[in-house]
């Protein structure tokens, strides 16, 4: 699959909560070629620290303008420096990485906590241009975390909504609601992103079912390329590299998280 580095231009930054926000870039080649899942790596200053490009998963496309999303939240050096771009300025940016998501459901669900809403946002997307409405399941520590529901009402059938402290929708994590949806709806593939033991405990649940699941795996990143072997982990049979071989697998694929 081809890929790009492209000079993208900021063409906005929006805050999504306290320690979440959104940007805009136009990035044509790299809009022209992203499927849901895959990812871009993201040079955030010409200083030689952070030295290393991070990676963000592509949250939305706008293939007219030739523009995509980014969704992060704030959580080191990199993503401080991230947080204080403006319109105008310029970023590096190399992608699109890595391999996306099955779209072949017909009957999907989404299951998302954090982050991991954000690839899950551009598949939602992606099925309803295809025709297919996605249910989605969201989890939170609180009702702050969830802000991600206005961005998926339109989206989606119907949505399910967690929250650790009970402040929105069910009390606890998204496996109060999962096996109820699983039992009553007839998904045919659940497409899980966010914390490691959430995607644990949904895909255990999924493939005892029967039905499919794909996962996608955030890992630390040297390279993003294939060639420095920092993001693997144990698949069945060989090592994954997380960067070229994902960051979607399907769930039986992958023995260690
Ligand atoms: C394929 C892929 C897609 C990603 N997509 C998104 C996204 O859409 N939105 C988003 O907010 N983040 C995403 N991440 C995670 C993001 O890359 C890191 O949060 C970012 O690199 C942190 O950089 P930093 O310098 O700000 O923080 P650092 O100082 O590098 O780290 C701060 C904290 O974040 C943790 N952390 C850093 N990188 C990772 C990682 N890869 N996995 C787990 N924990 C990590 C560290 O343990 C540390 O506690 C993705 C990661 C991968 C591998
Ligand atoms: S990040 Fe270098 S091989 Fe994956």
């Amino acid at each position: 699959m081809t890929k790009f580095i492209e000079e993208a231009r900021v063409v906005g930054q929006r805050i999504l909560n306290a320690t979440t926000k959104q940007i805009d870039l136009i990035a044509p080649r790299i809009a022209a070629e992203a499927v849901p899942g895959q990812f871009v790596n993201v040079q955030v200053s010409n200083r030689t620290a952070p030295l290393l490009r991070r990676p963000l998963g592509i949250a939305c496309v706008d293939k007219k303008y030739g523009a995509i999303s980014l969704i992060y939240r704030i959580v080191g050096d990199a993503t401080k420096i991230l947080a204080d771009v403006c319109s105008g300025d310029v970023l590096s940016i190399v992608g699109p990485l890595g391999h996306g998501f099955d779209l072949n459901a017909k009957h999907p669900l989404l299951v998302g906590g954090g982050t991991g809403l954000a690839p899950l946002w551009y598949l939602a997307q992606s099925m309803v241009d295809g025709g297919i409405r996605p249910d989605v399941l969201m989890g939170g520590r609180t009702a702050d975390d969830l802000f991600w529901k206005d961005m998926y009402l339109d989206l989606v059938e119907r949505m399910g909504l967690t929250t650790d402290d009970g402040s929105l929708g069910t009390p606890g994590t998204v496996m109060a609601e999962l096996p109820l949806m699983l039992r009553r709806l007839h998904y045919d593939c659940v497409y899980v992103c966010g914390p490691v033991p959430m995607m644990k405990a949904v895909s255990a649940a999924v493939l005892e079912k029967g039905i499919k699941c794909q996962v996608s795996l955030e890992k630390y990143m040297g390279c993003g390329l294939g060639a420095c072997l920092s993001c693997s982990c144990q698949g069945v049979g060989r090592r994954l590299k997380v960067c070229q071989d994902g960051p979607v697998f399907w769930a039986e694929e992958v023995v260690e998280w």
